[in-house]
């Protein structure tokens, strides 16, 4: 007799709640007594051994989830025998989204098996008729054992089938409450063994809180071929989807979509979104900055206030949609070698629109709103910066750069002050002002 993690495959004669080799919870399991070497027979691969130049690639044909938006995403539909894990926060529109794109294949290319776990089928109607989801081959089943949502695979014989959600989902096999890390490996293989077998398409719906404190769906991650998050915030309309896992296409891609009365909507001009009306005279401490979302450009507006700290309160630093941190060593930059002075000051800086970048890229655009917020002056509506910033105030290269560029015309920006690198690219339409250092950029801006 042994024990097997199934985690690291540590061998142990006892039992342990633990596993002594990876520190896993609860991952040994019993198994027979043979090691894998005592087992092998060398005649069993015959013929079925082939090297990778016998190998046909078979014509994958995706399917269109009817959400372009989406099908990008995922590097251009739906994949047959693929399983993607749909993670997000409780409430963020996971159901919501999965439910347009059921209905949407279903009214198309074919059957669809909606399973949850959470809620009863008239729940799920009742979601299902704010967006218009009516399809007789959209069929909904509120089932939480395994084994019934594999009989109902069998019947139905979905192009694509829904678990909403993994966590809810059980194998009365086997020990542990549904939604143990146990009970979501054994669930999630034998979807994924379904899922290649019959050549469908299959979404696990995986709940993760804010803090990801919850390991639930980072456990079934590393089995499932596509891993997407939807991020957002509950107060913002903006929803997010970004994929981190993608055995079939990108990963970091983003798709942006909108929170209506009707269901998500896809935002597909996202910097037109975020930016409103971009004719409209700037105010002073806002400035434009092409970021990038995964590989996608977006123009945002980063907006700065500045004002004395009254009495002898502290200085108050306060950011929304950045990291504070990154704001905070801008502000040292400024202090050493724009020579302004912000000590006596509060700062908020916020960014348009409820996105949330993390991107150094940033950096010139954040010095550029705390100056132009603290000087009292606007900067042009047809320009905008981009470039990180050194420590020792050096402006460095950006990726993408010719995204960045493209989406800045394509938003109506004339002038763009960019770090200065040995080749740099053209635009028509846009006066580039390559700069090397903090200084020259402010100069350039002229305010
Ligand atoms: P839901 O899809 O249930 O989230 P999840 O499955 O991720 O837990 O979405 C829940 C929220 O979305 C809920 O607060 C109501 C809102 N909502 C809309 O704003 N419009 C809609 O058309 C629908 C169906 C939901
Ligand atoms: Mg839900």
């Amino acid at each position: 007799m042994a024990f097997l993690c199934s985690q690291c495959g540590h061998r142990s004669v006892k039992w342990f709640g633990r596993c002594p080799g990876c520190g896993q919870w609860d991952s040994l399991s019993e198994t027979g007594p043979e090691r894998a070497s005592d087992v092998v027979d060398s005649t069993w691969l015959g013929e079925e051994l082939r090297s990778i130049s016998e190998i046909d690639l078979e014509k994958v044909n995706r399917l269109p989830s009817g959400l372009s938006e989406l099908d990008r995403l995922l590097g251009g539909g739906l994949i047959p025998g693929g399983v993607i894990l749909f993670g997000g926060e409780p409430g963020i529109g996971k159901s919501t989204l999965l439910l347009q794109m059921a209905e949407s294949i279903a009214r198309g290319a074919g059957k669809i098996l909606y399973v949850s776990g959470e809620e009863s089928e008239g729940q799920v109607k009742l979601r299902a008729a704010r967006i218009g989801a009516n399809s007789g081959r959209l069929f909904v089943l509120s089932e939480q054992s395994l084994h019934r949502i594999m009989a109902a695979v069998e019947q139905v014989e979905p192009l694509v089938l829904i678990v909403d959600s993994i966590q809810t989902t059980a194998d009365e096999r086997v020990a542990g409450e549904a939604g143990s890390v146990k009970q979501l490996r054994e669930v999630s293989a034998a979807l994924i063994q379904l899922t290649k077998a019959r050549g469908m398409t299959t979404f696990l719906v995986g709940h993760i809180t804010k803090e990801g404190s919850f390991a639930g769906p980072k456990t079934v991650e590393h089995l499932v071929d596509v891993a997407i998050y939807l991020e957002g915030s509950r107060t913002e309309d903006v929803r997010i989807l970004r994929s981190v896992k993608n055995r079939f296409g990108a990963t970091n891609e983003v798709a942006v979509f909108q929170m209506t009365a009707k269901g998500l909507v896809e935002i597909e001009d996202p910097s037109r979104f975020f930016l409103g009306d971009t004719d409209r005279p700037r105010q002073p401490g806002s400035v434009y900055v092409p970021v990038l979302e995964g590989t996608r450009p977006i123009l945002i507006e980063l907006q700065a206030l500045v004002s004395p700290t009254g009495g002898y309160g502290v200085p108050q630093r306060r950011c929304t949609g950045l990291d504070v941190n990154r704001v905070l060593l801008m502000l040292a930059v400024m202090e050493k070698h724009l020579d302004v002075h912000i000590g006596g000051a509060d700062v908020y800086m916020s960014l348009a629109g409820g996105l949330d970048v993390r991107e150094r890229g940033t950096d010139l655009g954040v010095i550029a709103a705390v100056l132009s917020s603290l000087r009292n002056r606007a900067l042009s509506n047809r320009t905008a910066v981009v470039g990180e910033v050194g420590l020792s105030g050096e402006i460095r290269p950006v990726r993408r750069l010719k995204e960045r560029m493209a989406e800045a015309v394509h938003l109506g920006i004339e002038r763009l002050i960019v770090p200065k690198t040995s080749r740099m690219a053209k635009q028509e339409g846009l006066e580039l002002v390559a700069v090397e250092y903090v200084h020259e950029a402010i100069e350039a801006l002229n305010f």
